[in-house]
């Protein structure tokens, strides 16, 4: 599957936040096992405490005992009593003892360990209970007081309600060790025992009394209420202490689904075999009954050493994980807290680099689009400050290329049309060459078979004229003659200059001057009377050139002029010198009827006259511009139909020519 495609800013707060929740879940993980494991690591520490504090109630009690019976055994009337053998005093006395102190057994035996006065139970008498180990080590002599387990037909001997107290059916329980029997028929016993001696050092006897702990809660709840008080938690007592026998619960505050106490359950295995077995203490959280506690539990050992018991105190876990879990909770609010917060920022953040970029992207779309004037607006004094800045500037540079390409282009196209124009010139030059050379070929043919003959005709004729009278009417005819046979005689002689020009002869000319001459010939001409002639001439460095020749050329270039004006009008002559393409130029410019449109790629052409017959003979523009060509020139020609036309020679300065 593939993603859409995100935004820079969603990219920016995407990671931001992969960071933030992949630091925080780890952070969260990490404090709550800190959290638990402070929290649980100081309950525990308190629980050990607590089990010292129930260690205190335990051994009070048993000193108590202790206390009770040796003081008991020590007094002379008592000792009086076993001397004389009055077994009713010592009943009543014995008893009234046992009934003050609560004790639930008190008994005397003989110096053999033999009964003599059991108090709960006077009726049973006599047996040995030198074989109780406590007993038989009252008779060093000793005081002594320590736990142990007192088997079921001993209980009996003392009374059957005790030996009922201490019965216990087993009540299955969860993670318990399985053990083959159901009941409990035995109860363990704080038990104290005294020599009875007299003043005289003399052995008197035993005394033993103890307590049963089986159903007794005497102590379990002392230790609650001085270790934990009333502590409740959501109705469920906080703090607990227990007494075992073996692995059974017999006395507890540790209470069942129904809020009974939980006597008849049992240790779970693990606690079992770490306390019973091994006769470690536990220290650790461990499931009681029906929930975790924390824990301590301690062996408790009879006076041959042997673990007969467990002394067990225990503080409900769930209020330490409460706790642990609403800090997490407060803990997870605020940081959920930062991270909006941080979010906020983030967007504002990343929009102070977002927009910058934006304006970039814009900026770069307008450009596309060719607006070379759109620049980037960004003040901030960072990166993207100098990103814009430079960006700026390329678009500067940008522009300036632009532009430049732009006035190459024109200029290009510029040339390009220059040079076409030039080429086409020439091109036409260079028809109007090879035409006039062709006709040039044909005409000197034709020119040269008919000069001869028109010689001959002339000669002949001026004879028969020389010879005739001038008043016959042959003299007339031959004049006409004459005069026609001198015309074709000019006709072929351009002919001939036209088709074999003479080579020019070049010399330093003043065109002012060969100007002036070419006017001189026909000032005096009738055509000419009333032609206003205007001149302006400026001033011209003489070029080589072959002044004869091109007298010829402006001579032609008049007479055109004055027959287009039909002999009124004004003819202008100009010339200009243009020194920056080293040329000259002579204007002759007419007020005639002009020059039609078609006839203009025609005008050089040898025979292209549009005179009638027998006055033009359309030589002289061809003529002229065979000579001018000779010269490097050009003729230039402007026309307007009723306007008139403007005939312009051009003419190369000559270089390295000595200014006079
Ligand atoms: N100044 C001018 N005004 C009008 N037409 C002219 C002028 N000069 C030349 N022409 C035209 O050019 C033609 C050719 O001239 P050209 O070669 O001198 O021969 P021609 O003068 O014998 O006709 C002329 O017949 C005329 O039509
Ligand atoms: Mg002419």
């Amino acid at each position: 599957m593939r993603l859409p495609p995100l935004s820079l800013r969603s990219k920016l707060i995407l990671s931001f936040l992969a960071v933030i929740i992949i630091g925080g879940l780890i952070s969260l993980v990490v404090g709550r096992r800190l959290i638990r494991n402070t929290l649980i690591g100081q309950a525990q520490l308190k629980v050990n405490h607590d089990l010292a504090s129930a260690w205190m109630v335990v051994n009070e009690k048993l000193n108590d005992i202790k206390d009770i019976v040796s003081l008991t055994a020590s007094r002379e009337s008592l000792h009086e009593a076993i001397k004389t053998g009055r077994r009713e005093i010592l009943l009543r006395y014995l008893n009234r003892v046992r009934t003050q102190y609560r004790l639930d057994i008190l008994t005397l035996t003989d110096t053999r360990g033999r009964v003599i006065i059991r108090t709960r139970n006077p009726e049973v008498v006599g047996d040995d209970q030198s074989g109780d180990e406590i007993v038989r080590r009252a008779l060093q002599p000793n005081i002594l007081a320590f736990p142990q387990i007192v088997p079921r037909e001993e209980l009996l001997k003392e009374g059957a309600d005790l030996a009922e107290q201490a019965y216990l059916e087993f009540i299955p329980t969860p993670k318990a060790a399985p053990r083959p029997e159901n009941k409990e028929t035995s109860g363990l016993m704080l038990k104290a025992a005294a020599t009875v001696i007299d003043e005289n050092e003399a052995l008197l006897g035993v005394l033993y009394g103890g307590i049963l702990l089986n159903r007794n809660y005497e102590i379990v709840d002392r230790v609650k209420e001085i270790v934990f008080k009333e502590e409740k938690y959501k109705g469920l007592e906080t703090g607990t202490a227990t007494i075992f026998q073996g692995d059974l619960r017999i006395s507890t505050n540790v209470t069942d689904q129904e809020g009974k106490r939980a006597i008849g359950t049992r240790l779970s295995e693990e606690v079992k075999k770490a306390v019973l077995d091994e006769g470690r203490s536990w220290n650790d959280r461990a499931f009681v009954v029906r929930d975790w506690y924390i824990t301590a539990y301690e062996p408790i050992r009879n006076v041959e050493n042997k673990i007969v018991g467990i002394l067990y105190v225990g503080t409900l876990e769930k209020p330490y994980l409460d706790t642990a879990n609403r800090v997490m909770l407060t803990f997870t609010g605020l940081a959920f807290l930062c991270v909006l917060f941080l979010l906020v920022i983030l967007y504002f953040a990343t929009s102070s680099i977002i927009q910058p970029l934006q304006q970039m992207v814009a900026a770069t779309q307008a450009i596309a689009q060719g607006d070379l004037d759109h620049r980037v607006e960004i003040q901030s004094r960072d990166e993207l400050g100098d990103l814009a800045s430079s960006f700026n500037q390329m678009i500067e540079k940008l522009k300036a290329a632009n532009e430049e390409l732009i006035k190459w282009g024109t200029t290009l196209e510029k040339k390009v049309k220059e040079r076409t124009a030039e080429l086409v010139e020439m091109q036409a030059h260079l028809i109007q060459s090879e035409k006039l050379a062709g006709l040039g070929k044909l005409a000197a043919g034709i020119a040269h078979e008919i000069n001869n003959p028109l010689g001959g005709i002339l000669i002949y004729s001026h004879l028969l004229l020389e010879g005739a009278k001038k008043d016959s009417p042959e003299y007339e005819n031959l004049k006409k003659i004459v005069k026609e046979t001198t015309r074709c005689k000019n006709i072929v002689k351009g002919l001939l200059e036209f088709a074999r020009p003479k080579e020019p002869e070049m010399s330093p000319t003043d065109i002012n001057d060969t100007v002036h001459r070419a006017l001189s010939l026909f000032e005096r001409q009738a055509l000419f009377q009333n032609i206003q002639i205007r001149k302006d001439l400026s001033e011209l460095p003489k070029i080589i050139a072959d002044g004869a020749q091109l007298q010829q050329v402006f001579a032609n270039i008049i007479i055109n002029a004055a027959e287009a004006m039909d002999g009124s009008g004004v003819l202008a002559i100009k010339t200009s010198l243009d020194k920056a393409s080293n040329l000259l130029r002579v204007e002759f410019s007419d007020t005639g009827h002009g020059i039609k449109e078609e006839d203009m790629p025609r005008l050089f052409e040898p025979f292209f006259t549009t005179k009638e017959v027998g006055k033009g003979t359309g030589l002289g523009l061809a003529i002229s511009y065979g000579i001018v060509q000779k010269h490097q020139g050009s003729i230039e020609v402007k026309s307007e139909v009723g306007k008139g036309s403007t005939f312009t020679v051009v003419l190369p300065l000559t270089r390295d020519l000595p200014h006079e």
